[in-house]
């Protein structure tokens, strides 16, 4: 599909999010091995997730969806069966990479695998984790997907992770869960904690001592009923089209306010911007909140060192607003972008560029310039959700319509973007 973003005289109304991306896999997993029947209000509309309930099905958990209320009945830590064919973790880093920790525990052998740009995305980052458990998993160039991983009784161990990812550490957390002591992770910053949270709401036993996150293997998971906050990483793209499109003003309902991922308002408020964050609670376990914002002209920042861990699925719609900000944004330490969903560098600077903004790009980030203004222009997400709503965004303050193509991946994690974006363009 392709899509066609015109410039925005103005943004207004009130919105709400599909549910957090990132909670939304962990509480299918873990409701999976529960014993018994959970329930999860408001679980994410995104495909990925869909690739995650998917898989539980297919390794023979009943699962039931209405909109996006979603019923599991767990089969418990060992009820998991054998897959008749390929998992398809579809475009889903999340789905192959926790679920890889689960599947390496089983009493049988399982193949998952994904499309073309899952194909190409690490996984050594966790095959030596549980290969130092006792895996044995087979990787198209010892790398690649597919994973064929023929299950094996595993050992608990203490891991170091070499690179900052909350999808590594639900991993080794993950199959910790199947040991029979205690699995320890150490982060080198601390990564987004929605695993240690859900793990804990599911009774597991989780302690964490700074940067030190221990589970006790063999708990019995209990079912629940949980309702999964707004996703602030969606939130992220109507964050910053407020503050770019002039007289706008957007109330975001529910949004997750997580420390770990919530890294993004402290942020967008050291540029400058009005955020005000009202009606604050707790669900679950995760803080929960609205977010009033209105535009205001901002000026710039710099991403480096701890803090890019903490804005990594933010970093291409930042980069917007760093074009159009007073001082331009700085984003280093970020080579981790390169094996997101797309190269991140390559593909943010490259639509920079269609729209004749400026931008210097270097192998671990790039420098975009302030004070730019946006030309129409065509526009390629090149099959990755952020790049087709970051891009969406910055097509609304550009000098006339542009075209997004490859705009469909955004049902990624949010198939209702472009209808949102127009009920706040007609205000
Ligand atoms: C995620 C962790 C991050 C993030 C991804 C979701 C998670 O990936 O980019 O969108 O839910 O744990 P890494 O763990 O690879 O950094």
């Amino acid at each position: 599909m392709e899509a066609r973003v015109s410039p925005a005289d103005s943004l207004n109304g009130t919105i709400q999010l599909p549910g957090d991306k990132s909670i939304s896999h962990r509480y299918a997993i873990l409701a999976g091995l529960a014993e018994g029947s959970s329930l999860i209000h408001n679980f994410s509309s995104g495909a990925d997730c869909q690739s995650t309930l998917d898989a539980m099905r297919a390794l023979g958990v009943d699962v039931s969806r209405k909109g996006n209320d979603v019923s599991l009945r767990g089969v418990g830590l060992d009820g998991l069966i054998e897959p008749t064919s390929m998992i398809d973790a579809g475009n889903s880093g999340s789905t192959i990479r926790m679920l890889s920790g689960v599947l390496a525990a089983q009493p049988f052998t399982s193949r998952i695998g994904g499309d073309e740009s899952l194909s190409r995305r690490p996984m050594e980052r966790i095959m030596k984790p549980l290969r130092l458990m006792g895996a044995q998993i087979q990787a198209r160039e010892d790398r690649f997907p597919p994973l064929e991983i023929e299950g094996q009784f595993l050992q608990s161990i203490e891991y170091k992770l070499p690179v900052a990812s909350a999808q590594v550490k639900t991993c080794v957390l993950f199959a910790g869960l199947f040991t029979d002591g205690t699995t320890t992770v150490v982060e080198p910053v601390r990564t987004r904690d929605h695993s240690e949270i859900a793990l804990r709401e599911f009774g597991a036993s989780i302690t964490i001592d700074n940067l030190r996150i221990s589970i006790q293997g063999l708990p019995e998971l209990r079912p629940r009923e949980l309702t999964v906050p707004g996703d602030i990483s969606s939130a992220a793209f109507f964050l910053v089209a407020a503050l770019l499109v002039p007289k706008s003003e957007i109330l975001i309902e529910n949004v997750g306010l997580n420390p770990t991922r919530a890294a993004l308002l402290d942020f967008l408020m050291s540029m400058g911007a009005d955020i005000r964050i009202v009606n604050i609670r707790q669900e679950n376990g995760e803080p929960v909140g609205d977010l009033h914002v209105k535009s205001v002209p901002v000026k710039g920042g710099v991403i480096e060192k701890g803090m890019t861990a903490a804005l990594i699925d933010e970093i291409p719609v930042l980069a917007v607003l760093g074009a159009a900000s007073e001082d331009g944004l700085d984003v280093r330490d970020a080579r981790e972008l390169r094996v997101k969903e797309t190269d991140r560098i390559a593909s943010v600077t490259d639509n920079l560029a269609r729209m004749g903004v400026k931008v210097e790009t270097r192998d671990d980030g790039f420098t975009v310039p302030g004070g730019q203004r946006f030309q129409a222009a065509e526009l390629d997400s090149y099959g990755d959700h952020r790049i087709a709503m970051a891009f969406s965004v910055a097509a609304l303050a550009a000098s006339g319509d542009c075209t997004i193509r490859n705009a469909s991946a955004a049902s990624i994690s949010y198939p209702e973007f472009f209808d949102a974006l127009r009920r706040l363009q007609t205000g």
